[in-house]
């Protein structure tokens, strides 16, 4: 099997498909940004993007990503080390409080602004169902996504 992860190919072998993702992500490569939470593909902690999909890490199986490009959220900065709009945009609107759904409720974010640029907040609601936060209330959240998406479309 091959995995692209934040760009970097991973030769693995294919007996190993039926591994989780997410332990691969966390536990051998490191990316510790994606969490692992209810472990059951209900709380959207462990979302990453699989060619540009959201799909929950937990659930997921290493076979299931074989050829495929997947995004965490450490892919998302630039390589100088600039914070990607919607990393910038979660910060400015106060959206981070313990930050454990932060890095999946990111990539929905991505996701969604690249389907659609200047969301409603029926397609935010909509692209976060996934994506539980017990801290923020999401009304910082939304904020962030419509700053995010003023900042993408400029
Ligand atoms: S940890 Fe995967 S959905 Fe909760
Ligand atoms: S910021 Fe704590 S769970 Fe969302």
């Amino acid at each position: 099997m091959v995995i692209e992860v934040n760009g970097v190919r991973h030769n693995l072998a294919d007996d190993r498909g039926s591994e989780r993702l997410i332990d691969f992500l966390r536990e051998e490569l490191g990316l510790h940004g994606t969490k692992n939470g209810c472990g059951i593909g209900v709380c959207g902690a462990c979302s990453v993007l699989i060619n540009g999909k959201v799909k929950k890490s937990c659930v997921t199986k290493l076979k299931q990503a074989d050829g495929k490009s997947v995004l965490t959220v450490e892919g998302l900065e630039s390589i100088d080390g600039t914070l990607h709009p919607i990393q910038q945009a979660f910060i400015d609107a106060g959206a981070v409080q313990c930050g454990f759904c932060t890095p999946g409720m990111m990539l929905s974010t991505l996701a969604l602004l690249e389907a659609n640029p200047d969301p409603t907040d029926d397609d935010i609601a909509k692209a976060f169902r996934g994506n539980l936060c017990r801290c923020t209330g999401y009304t910082q959240i939304f904020q962030a996504v419509k700053d995010a998406s003023v900042k993408m479309r400029t």
